[in-house]
């Protein structure tokens, strides 16, 4: 074993999104890549270490969704990081941590931070993308600062380190040293495992599965199998096979790892059997994301973080109630009303996990939530699809009532907050930046005025100071607002590794409840048609509609 400083060259573009950095695999598999990023992390770390750039009685976790070009990328970090001094790293077995677990074991272990890669929910395999992203001790994302520091080492590297020390077997359990850092294989599931039931009343949702309730969970040939059916299966009883395509793949079996109707079709066909499960759920790639679905009804995401705040008390871990709730800047407001009800402050935060976590910090919020299928809590500071998915169950148990029927009460006490995302993918990233640098102009000059019945009260850039640090993180999506309470925003995708996706949410809340089995589209189209008209979508992209709407 010796450890060797390799020369090397910049890569342009190394900037991490909104959730680290995401390429095509073929991107990651220039030699160097990988190798340049890591060493630009470990640069910023020991430059930050208080101990002189020791990182000697440092522990640092290691893990993914097991997606295509992971086996050599562990190997290789595992080089680099033994080459800089780590003390420890804990790995999860196979290389497989789930996103939520990660956090979950960074937390637990007092370790520094934790590598993960993943892309999460976009496509795998050799033609699909990849990821790597650092959280924090805390256990969450790395603050802007850090992702900044790292890509401004990126623009400067000149020599990366790396043991010569051969590769660990990750298949098994165990420990072994690589220069001098300790390599610890653990057990990928059992600290979340324990956390998850210490949060829930796991008897009652045991007694709910005993009875006559049929559950369904797809992971999505994803990292969530294995939690999933221990979680379910093995601790709560739920027959065998009640986690669907529960083995994690490299290429997650060639389907699209995103928890979205599209994706988890046999799923949704499942469920608007009138014979089917009682209860359906989907995970992502990294685990991180939930759909949850009852029979004939997928629930909004945006609807699902309403409800599970309006529900907290009942939960154990949350029966003295919440701090107060936040929400990304385009998710639906409908968690503002719960809030208003309860009393408790809501934040409304850029999109992307890493801005929860001060507020998360500070004490400030107890749950958190994105319309893309994100939801979590103070337990750990990532989202947590298995979570969500427990938190559901557990209010099910415990109030004997359906999914369908808790989001029809909750539609009729709070109104319903219809919500549609528009996402048009792939376009010039000239023509994206272009329409939102014109639309940026435009907003400057329409608030105030009437469209139709509607006058336009707020336009332009959301920006957002973070109330504990007082950091500012400008342009995160532009957002008009109606004097109804309606919405029409427009952002640029941070995880698009093709070209530029532009997304368009638009909502509006309805109290009559006479309108609330109305279609969302039709409820919408109004909106969409004016978002269409002021952003120029149609004559610049010459795309008639968006790729996908959620
Ligand atoms: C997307 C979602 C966002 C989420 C992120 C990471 O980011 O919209 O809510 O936090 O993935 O999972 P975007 O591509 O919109 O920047
Ligand atoms: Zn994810």
């Amino acid at each position: 074993m010796s450890i060797q400083t390799v020369k090397t060259k910049p890569f342009a573009g190394q900037q991490p999104g909104t959730s680290g950095l995401r390429k095509k695999v073929s991107t990651f598999q220039q030699a160097a890549y990988l190798e340049n990023f890591v060493q630009s992390l470990f640069d910023v770390l020991r430059a930050q270490a208080p101990s002189g750039g020791d990182l000697g009685a440092q522990t640092l976790v290691l893990g993914g969704d097991g997606r295509f070009h992971s086996r050599g990328a562990l190997q290789t970090i595992l080089k680099i990081a033994a080459a800089n001094g780590v003390g420890r790293i804990l790995v999860g077995r196979g290389g497989l941590l789930s996103t939520p677990a990660a956090s979950v074991i960074i937390r637990k272990h007092q370790a520094l931070g934790g590598i993960i890669l993943s892309a999460s929910h976009n496509p795998g395999g050799p033609h699909g993308d990849f990821g790597i992203k650092y959280n924090v001790a805390n256990g969450g994302p790395a603050p802007a600062s850090l992702t900044d520091a790292i890509y401004e080492r990126t623009k400067v590297i000149t020599a990366f380190r790396l043991s010569t020390a051969p590769e660990v077997n990750l298949a098994e359990l165990g420990e072994v040293r690589m220069e001098a850092m300790q390599v610890k294989v653990i057990d990928p599931v059992a600290d979340y495992v324990e956390l998850m039931r210490s949060l829930f009343d796991f008897e009652a949702i045991r007694r709910l599965l005993a009875k006559d309730f049929k559950i369904v969970v797809d992971a999505m040939n994803a990292v969530g199998g294995p939690y999933a059916q221990a979680v379910l299966e093995k601790e709560l009883g739920a027959p065998a096979g009640s986690v669907i395509r529960a083995e994690p793949m490299p290429d997650f079996g060639r389907i699209h790892p995103d928890p979205h109707p599209m994706n988890a079709v046999d799923l949704v066909q499942l469920m608007n059997d009138s014979r089917g499960p009682d209860f359906g759920a989907a995970l992502d790639g990294d685990a991180d994301r939930n759909m949850i679905l009852c029979r004939h009804m997928v629930v909004g995401p945006s609807d699902s973080l309403a409800i599970l705040v309006e529900h907290a008390r009942l939960i154990p871990a949350y029966r003295d109630g919440l701090v107060g709730v936040a929400r990304s800047m385009p998710t639906s407001t409908a968690v503002d009303r719960v809030a208003d009800a309860l009393g408790i402050p809501c934040y409304e935060t850029p999109t992307g996990w890493k801005y929860f976590c001060n507020l998360l910090d500070d004490q400030r919020i107890t749950l958190c939530g994105e319309e893309s299928y994100g939801t979590g809590s103070n337990h750990i500071r990532e989202k947590d699809g298995l979570w969500a998915v427990l938190f559901w169950l557990n209010i099910v148990a415990v109030t004997g009532k359906g999914v369908g029927n808790i989001v029809t009460q909750h539609w009729r006490t709070h109104g319903r907050t219809f919500f549609r995302r528009h996402d048009y993918d792939d376009l010039p990233t000239a023509t994206a930046n272009k329409l939102i640098e014109d639309l940026r102009f435009f907003s400057q000059h329409i608030a105030g005025k009437k469209f139709g019945s509607r006058q336009l009260i707020e336009a332009g850039d959301f920006d957002y100071t973070d109330p504990v640090d007082g950091s500012v993180a400008a342009h995160q999506g532009l957002r008009f607002v109606f004097d109804d309470g309606a919405r029409v925003i427009f952002r640029l995708s941070g995880t698009s590794t093709e070209g530029s996706t532009l997304r368009v949410y638009l909502e509006r809340c309805e109290k009559n409840p006479q309108r609330h089995s109305m279609s969302p589209d039709l409820l919408l189209a109004e909106l969409l048609a004016w978002a269409d008209g002021v952003a120029g979508i149609r004559i610049r992209t010459g795309r008639k509609k968006a790729n996908v709407i959620s």
